[in-house]
């Protein structure tokens, strides 16, 4: 299908958080920190309430009161700590955004400033292992011996890969508005993954009942986590417009978003795998190194991949973690798997290059039947598939294996393969479904469609359900009155909604008016299985000989994600998703500054991504896979299955192009000089 939206958002008619109108509209504009680590001594707010069309000046000197136990970057104004560099200790309202930002310069914040401590590295005195990772998983896991598996294996590999901190950039920063009811309830325009999940945040952080907040997000201009949980710019606007009595509007400026809405945790991954001769695996150990800030534990789940990828007789898995003073690191783009598909793919093609072994054959060969880190059967897998087609599609079986040896003119050509995995989540959802008075269906649920197609396809699932054309259903979602759901995140958006709006839809069809569902039970009941969706990379690279850079004229994908819903919607999830493994793998990085905190990288100058003339080659494909244990649309998720392993393919084939393995993210031309010379 084409996006219902498609013609309201091209021609600009389709409203965003910052484009509510609202009467007597003022805006906000935060302060933030110059220092890293110390106490605010004072906030003189004197300077900027003189200045034209200025309102207030919230700050710590008059904490706004917020509810008990609110914590991390929410706790707004509610401490003279400061956490880290660039933490929002005080805002200006004004009668204009211009006013507003002049004013904020114009606050005076005196400082004590005490040492910190930026820096990650694997020897961290602080490292500890946290109680869990996320979303709640053991921090350690394993069985068997490694270092048995190790001694008695013919190859053996031990390797460490660094990745950066990197910032998720969507394309519409994240802004609120906020006006507060006559009735004392709050209505919130947020740019938001979910409006429920908002909804209940606000209520509990401001200490008002569930139905005392109302959050409406229609149209959301990209998220990739980080809109997937409450942001400081709605407690912001909210405390902002509940001190000047007026509405309040907040858009953060794109050097903001780097220090307020989250960033991945760069990771130190070490990586020690042994095989046998014949390429089976004796051992396999992935241990994790990742920083959170003071303010709260974020503990990325970057090891979980290898609890689920490959059979071997001695498996550990392991996360420690350093609280730095720092921004607390939030979702990104696969979090977990991301990074850590990254260095175990990697690490797995090291090890098939020293074995003397295909990498396609290497992972055919130590595919599990069960999951091995749980012992759970798989609901379906089909990653041998994944990767039997691939090969098939890029010519794999012509490759020369020897890596360095091919060349055209300036440039040295390569080719790599790797895995990708990302789990089947689904959370419970309620939806509702109603045949309206001139015999179409209204369908209803509070979903958030951030730009992957939700609206689009939650209408195809509701049509293919009702047994009519798509163009008699009319779908609403994007605000917190609809049917409670589940956040646009962990690629579980279509099957959580999707399910609710099966069941709602079958109900409509028993009772002839209306359906409501509640998927909690449902949910709640499912088999215990292990339920990933897989897939397999390949990559072609030119690497100049002259200048470093690498190009990628081929990245091909092919994945096994149950039933493909809408295969116009799910080609652009893949692609999209594989372009941001490709700016991953040669360009994203943001870089700390050690000297004063904070981060270096702040804009899109810096913090490259990359361009259609970056992405020329990117092909997606998948299996018709079928599988019972899902949802009742037989579907895995998309979202985020795209990235995973694809910088671990483009780096494979990088070594091959080259013959040198470079383990630090992003190659950048001057690593690679740097190896090559
Ligand atoms: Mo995605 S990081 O689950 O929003």
């Amino acid at each position: 299908m084409n996006r219902i939206e498609g013609r309201v958002k091209v021609t600009g008619l389709a409203t965003y958080a910052a484009e509510y109108p609202a009467e007597g509209l003022t805006h906000a504009y935060a302060v933030q920190s110059r220092i890293a680590k110390g106490r605010v001594k004072r906030v003189d707010g004197g300077p900027a309430l003189e200045l034209p069309g200025v309102l207030a000046v919230l700050s710590c000197e008059d904490p706004p009161p917020l509810a008990e136990g609110v914590e991390g970057e929410l706790a707004l104004f509610q401490s003279r700590e400061v956490a880290y560099r660039g933490q929002i200790v005080a805002a200006v309202v004004a009668d204009s955004y211009e006013n507003a930002r002049a004013a904020a310069a114009a606050v005076r914040v005196e400082y004590d400033p005490g040492d910190h401590d930026v820096t990650l590295r694997a020897d961290h005195p602080g490292l500890y292992k946290p109680e869990v990772v996320n979303p709640n998983f053991p921090a350690d896991t394993g069985h068997g011996d490694v270092e048995a598996g190790l001694a008695e294996a013919a190859t053996t590999v031990d390797v460490t890969y660094t990745t950066p901190v990197l910032h998720n950039n969507p394309m519409e920063p994240h802004a609120c508005v906020a006006l507060w009811e006559k009735d004392g309830r709050l209505l919130v325009y947020d740019s938001i993954q979910g409006t429920t999940s908002d909804r209940d945040t606000l209520a509990k952080t401001l200490g008002l009942p569930p139905d005392g907040v109302r959050v409406v997000a229609r149209h959301v201009g990209g998220g990739f986590g980080s809109k997937g949980s409450t942001r400081p710019q709605a407690v912001l606007a909210a405390l902002a417009a509940r001190a000047v009595g007026r509405p309040v509007k907040i858009a953060l400026t794109r050097q903001q978003m780097f220090d307020v809405t989250g960033y991945r945790t760069p990771t130190i991954q070490r990586l020690r795998l042994g095989a046998d001769a014949g390429g089976r695996l004796t051992a396999l150990e992935h241990v994790a190194y990742e920083q959170s800030s003071t303010l709260v534990e974020f503990a990325e789940q970057t090891a979980l991949p290898a609890r689920v990828m490959y059979a071997t007789p001695a498996l550990r898995t392991a996360h420690r973690l350093v609280r730095l003073d720092v921004a607390t690191p939030s979702w990104m783009r696969a979090p977990g798997e991301c990074p850590g598909m990254y260095a175990l793919e990697s690490a797995l093609d090291e090890l098939a290059c020293a074995a003397g072994i295909d990498p396609v054959e290497l992972r055919v060969l130590n595919e599990p039947d069960t999951e091995p880190g749980s012992g759970l059967p798989f609901s379906s897998r089909h990653l041998v598939a994944c990767l039997r087609e691939g090969a098939r599609r890029f010519d794999w079986d012509a490759r020369d294996p020897r890596p360095g040896i091919r060349r055209m003119g300036e440039w040295l050509v390569g080719t790599g393969v790797a895995a990708s995995t990302y789990p089947a989540y689904r959370s419970p959802s309620k939806a509702v479904a109603t045949l309206r008075d001139d015999g179409d269906f209204l369908v209803q649920v509070a979903a958030a469609d951030i730009g992957t197609g939700a609206r689009t396809v939650l209408t195809r699932i509701a049509a293919d359900t009702l047994g009519v054309a798509p163009q008699r259903v009319h779908l609403e979602l994007g605000d917190s009155a609809l049917p409670d759901a589940p956040v646009a995140g962990g690629s579980m958006g279509t099957a959580s909604w999707g399910t609710a709006v099966v069941r709602a839809c079958e109900e409509l069809l028993r009772d002839g008016k209306e359906g409501r569902a509640d998927t909690t039970e449902e949910v709640r009941n499912a088999a215990k299985l292990a339920r990933q969706a897989f897939g397999a990379q390949f990559a072609e690279v030119r690497v100049s000989a002259v200048t470093g850079e690498v190009r990628v004229p081929r990245l091909l994908g092919v994945f096994a994600c149950g039933h493909i819903v809408d295969a116009k919607l799910a080609r652009s999830q893949f692609l999209g998703g594989m372009t941001m493994g490709l700016g991953m793998a040669l360009m994203e990085e943001t870089l700390t500054d050690a000297e004063f905190g904070g981060f270096l990288h702040r804009d899109l100058a810096q913090y490259h991504v990359p361009a259609c003339a970056d992405a020329t080659g990117v092909e997606a494909h998948w299996l018709e896979e079928h599988d019972d244990e899902l949802n009742p649309m037989g579907s895995k998720g998309i979202g985020e299955i795209g990235i995973v392993g694809t910088a671990a393919a483009i780096g494979n084939a990088v070594h091959h192009a080259t013959g040198h393995r470079i383990r630090d993210l992003p190659l950048t031309p001057a690593k690679i000089l740097m190896a090559r010379f």
